[in-house]
């Protein structure tokens, strides 16, 4: 079986539930549910010997000896990160501690597990690390596309912290040999994203009448990828990628803030139409902009197609059309996870907006 940490979360869900049905392999989830983590989210695998789950904390050295000890994975796969930009400028004491102690702490845990493995176990093991293309830092317009030789600059506590653990990660496999692999991804969306990041936020609000927040001019750029590519793409890594290496993967999909919610506007227009007729994008509102904001991130994803073999299956539009989709029909899950704290984080981080 694979050990998945923060697998209660947008991305680790989604991973969970497509790895069970393409693989059939087992899965320990590690999970410490944070506001981000979501039990809910891995409803479908209620009764499934396949899966178990742990509530607890990568940063837990105690805990990781024992749950490597008693299930012997082949693979650690580790999503588990605090990992909201605006969050971690209103306090980044939480991305050091589980970014980069935490990522220490299961890196630690894993090198003595690997190291007492038996030779074939040994050489089979993998962890993999999954980062994201913020490490990278900003871009201009004209700028080519990130590639893994691109230098570290990151400009956000989250980024920080998070190129912190793709540096532990990399020494680790230098100095001690561990097999380890890191992808850097560009932006996700998709199903059972918390609404605080861009494209849920503005579904969420959009359908409840309320401001749809757009940071400053709204002209910066993103490289927006479906949550079911990622996924596929870290089952590609863990399954051929080559120890020590990274990998970028994006969605050759770069567009504006503004584009994408006039998008979402356009979408909820055809799907779920105002009952008054108006159009969604009325809703639309300037907001202050981000402190330290990035303009601009773009990934090539060359090395990953060419030694991989790997592609997004989705463009934009079917991938926003299923996500849109799949928002309208699980309000119970968006009401769910509104809950107080969502609430009270709204309300500082829009208040003076
Ligand atoms: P998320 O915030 O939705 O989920 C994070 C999960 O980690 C939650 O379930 C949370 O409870 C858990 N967690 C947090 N701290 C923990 C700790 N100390 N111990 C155990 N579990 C803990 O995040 P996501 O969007 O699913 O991102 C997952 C990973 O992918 C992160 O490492 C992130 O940096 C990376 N990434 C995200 C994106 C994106 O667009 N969302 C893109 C590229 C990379
Ligand atoms: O690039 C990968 C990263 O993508 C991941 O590593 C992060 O975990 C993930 O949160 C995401 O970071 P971003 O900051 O790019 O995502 P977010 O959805 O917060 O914002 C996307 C863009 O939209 C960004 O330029 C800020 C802007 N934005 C965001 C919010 C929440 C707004 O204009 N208004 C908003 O209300």
């Amino acid at each position: 079986m694979i050990l998945v940490t923060g697998g209660a979360g947008f991305i680790g869900a989604n991973f969970i539930l497509d790895w069970l049905a393409q693989t059939g392999e087992g899965v320990v989830t590690l999970d410490k549910l944070t506001y981000a983590g979501n039990l809910h989210n891995l409803d479908r695998l209620q009764g499934d010997a396949r899966h178990v789950f742990v509530h607890g904390d990568i940063a837990d050295r105690a805990l990781l000896e024992r749950l490597l000890a008693e299930h012997q994975p082949r693979a650690i796969v580790h999503f588990a990160a605090e990992s909201h930009v605006d969050r971690s400028i209103h306090g980044p004491e939480d991305f050091i501690q589980t970014n980069v102690v935490g990522t220490f702490r299961l890196l630690e845990a894993a090198r003595q597990y690997w190291q007492a493995l038996p030779a074939p176990e040994k050489e089979a093991f993998r962890f993999l690390h999954v980062s994201t293309d913020e490490v990278y830092g900003t871009l201009s317009p004209t700028d080519p596309a990130f590639t893994e030789q691109h230098n570290t600059l990151p400009n956000s506590p989250y980024s920080a912290s998070k190129a912190a653990s793709d540096h532990l990660v990399r020494a680790w496999h230098h100095t001690y040999g561990l097999p380890v692999l890191t992808t850097n991804c560009s932006n996700n969306y998709g199903p059972l994203q918390f609404p605080e990041k861009l494209i849920p936020l503005v579904i969420v609000n959009a359908l409840a009448g309320k401001d749809l927040p757009i940071y400053g001019d709204g002209q910066q750029v993103r490289d927006w990828l479906y949550v079911g590519d990622h996924c596929g793409a870290i089952r590609r890594v863990l399954e051929a990628g080559r120890p020590g290496e990274t990998y970028n993967i994006g969605g050759h999909n770069e567009m504006t803030n503004l584009r994408i919610v006039q998008g979402i506007c356009a979408l909820l227009g055809e799907l779920r139409p105002r009952a008054d007729g108006r159009p969604y994008a009325s809703q639309i509102t300037h907001v202050k902009d981000r402190p330290g904001h990035d303009r601009r991130y773009a990934i090539d994803a060359g090395k990953i197609e060419r030694e991989l073999g790997w592609r997004p299956a989705e463009t934009f539009d079917t991938g926003i059309r299923k996500t849109v989709q799949w928002y309208l029909d699980h309000p119970e899950w968006v009401a769910q996870v509104q809950s107080g704290a969502y609430r009270e984080w709204v309300a500082q981080q829009y208040a003076t907006a």
